[in-house]
């Protein structure tokens, strides 16, 4: 293998590394939605999950390499320590995949070998060696990551590398884990790899790189001027702590750039070749998935997906923009699929104009998704005359994305206003179809709701974020609520879109609910069946 690509390859860790960050926790189906749309994306490598950890993850990592990871479908990868029972386990998961790969780590940095592993350098090349050589006896694709390589000793690195390299790994990948090195240093240590390491053109050279000074992005591009040729990232940048190098940064650098960048990949400087294979229409989309099943927000001025990336608010800039947009924009927001916010459809569009829209807008969905769409479509539109691209594209996430279906809203009722008591009464369905009614008095409409439905059911919780966006600008918008809420150290999110703003409350409520109960359900199954065997 060489490590001179052609191109960089696009290694997504939202399902891994990004649902580590505290409250993202998915659900196998919500895992599945969200390997499909990555595969839509274009991303070359997913990597699922951490299959050891527990038997749900197994599960997520399995049923992807399973339904995602089809012949010309992306590589479907699962973490594992370097310890034999985990590499065993991913081997398991990801063996329904076409193309499947282990990646393995272990620590190198001396802090880490010291109050972490309790190890030696030499032990830790002996363990890195044999588990890369033990992994090969599953798939060819190995992937070893010496974890803190951002502040492990360089020359100690390059023995490991060149060691882990030898026994067949075919990827080496380096971590900065803290998040602590500079773009500069960063850059430096790619090229310090690609000097030193006497086997290193038998592999491709991968990052990874954690957020905490905001210096991820900016470290992977000088990781791909000095030789990195593969990018460890996840959408919207989610991850642990201040999470990970956001995939839709670097592709859109990559892209925006390429005449500064062809150089580095033995180009001519106007090749219009893309180097990367993502298709970045398909950009947005993803962001608004990950953003709504994760129940994390995406800041308004963020990068490529915020709200307001594309947005020009002073007097100068519209009036430049209006003029030539490239006054004032270095990229075209249709380049990122965000679509011109049109008035589309009304109360009298039918099916087929609806469904058209929506495929139109990138969404194929299976008859069953667009009769349940189409309903809810058909009762937005009764109360909002006009409907828009950004309001279909709420109604799809809302109702085709959801959480486990146990708990469903059937009634919400509020009265409140100055001088009386907000006083709310709901009506939920349970999973086995009885109606529960139960009523109460809040601080305020949504906290009336909430506590009536906590009283249906009775699963003690804390609300620690509460969030109102609406989609489009105008009185009679979608209002869109997500919440995060936190039962025994865990955090649960929920989503739902509705015009109606305490209905929605009520059904972003409902959905964490569900999250919350759906995952004692299965904490309860796992005691059963440990009993059991
Ligand atoms: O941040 C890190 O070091 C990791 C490794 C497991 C690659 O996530
Ligand atoms: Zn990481």
């Amino acid at each position: 293998m060489n490590t001179t690509q052609e191109r960089i390859i696009i290694f997504d860790t939202t399902l891994r590394d990004g649902e580590q960050c505290p409250g993202a926790t998915l659900n196998i189906d919500e895992k599945l939605t969200i390997a499909k749309q990555l595969a839509r994306l274009g991303v070359d490598v997913i990597e699922a999950g951490f299959a050891f950890a527990s038997p749900g993850d197994f599960e997520a990592v399995s049923k992807i390499a399973q339904v995602v990871g089809t012949q010309d479908g992306p590589v479907i990868c699962s973490l594992a320590r370097a310890r034999h029972e985990d590499i065993k386990t991913a081997a398991i998961a990801i063996k329904p995949a076409a193309k499947g790969r282990i990646h393995t780590f272990i620590a190198t940095s001396d802090i880490h070998l010291k109050y972490k592993l309790k190890k030696t350098r030499s032990e830790v090349i002996a363990i890195a060696e044999e588990m890369v050589a033990y992994a090969k006896t599953f798939t060819d694709d190995v992937e070893f990551s010496p974890e803190d390589a951002g502040r492990s000793e360089p020359e100690f690195l390059y023995q490991v590398l060149e060691r882990a390299i030898a026994a067949g790994a075919t990827t080496v990948n380096i971590p900065d884990t803290v998040g602590y090195t500079t773009p500069s240093e960063f850059g430096a240590l790619i090229k310090g790899i690609k000097e030193n390491v006497p086997n290193i053109d038998q592999a491709i050279i991968s990052v990874h790189g954690h957020n905490d000074l905001g210096l991820a992005v900016a470290n992977f591009l000088e990781a791909v001027k000095n030789g990195a040729r593969q990018l460890e990232c996840t959408i919207n940048g989610i991850g642990e702590r201040a999470g990970n190098a956001a995939l839709e940064e670097l592709v859109m650098g990559l892209h925006v750039r390429r005449q500064y960048f062809n150089p580095f990949f033995g180009r001519s400087i106007d090749s219009e070749e893309p180097l990367t294979n993502i298709d970045t229409r398909q950009i947005y989309k993803t962001s608004r998935l990950v953003s709504n099943l994760t129940g994390m927000l995406v800041q308004p001025n963020k990068a490529i997906v915020g709200a307001n990336a594309f947005a020009h608010e002073s007097g100068i800039h519209q009036d430049g923009v209006l003029k030539n947009k490239l006054t004032y924009e270095i990229m075209d927001a249709q380049l990122v699929g965000l679509t011109e916010n049109q008035i589309v459809l009304g109360k009298h569009s039918g099916r087929n104009a609806f469904r058209t829209r929506l495929r139109e807008l990138g969404y194929e969905l299976t008859e069953t998704e667009l009769n349940k769409a189409f309903v809810r479509f058909k009762e937005v539109a009764d109360k909002k005359k006009e409907i828009s691209d950004w309001d279909l594209q709420a109604i799809v996430i809302d109702e085709i994305q959801q959480a486990p279906d146990l708990f469903r809203v059937e009634l919400v009722q509020v009265s409140c206003g100055s001088n009386a008591r907000p006083t709310a009464t709901v009506t939920l369905r349970t999973p086995e179809g009885e109606e529960l009614i139960d009523a109460a008095i809040g601080t305020g409409p949504v906290d009336a709701v909430y506590k009536a439905i906590n009283r249906v059911v009775n699963v003690p919780n804390q609300l620690i974020e509460f969030s109102v966006q609406s989609v489009t600008a105008g009185i009679d918008a979608i209002g869109e609520v997500t919440i995060r809420l936190k039962h025994e150290g865990r955090v649960f999110s929920g989503h739902a879109a509705n015009t109606d703003i305490i209905v929605a409350s009520a059904q972003a409520y409902v959905n964490a609910l569900n999250r919350l109960y759906a995952s004692l359900q299965n904490k309860q199954q796992q005691v059963v069946a440990k009993n059991l065997s």
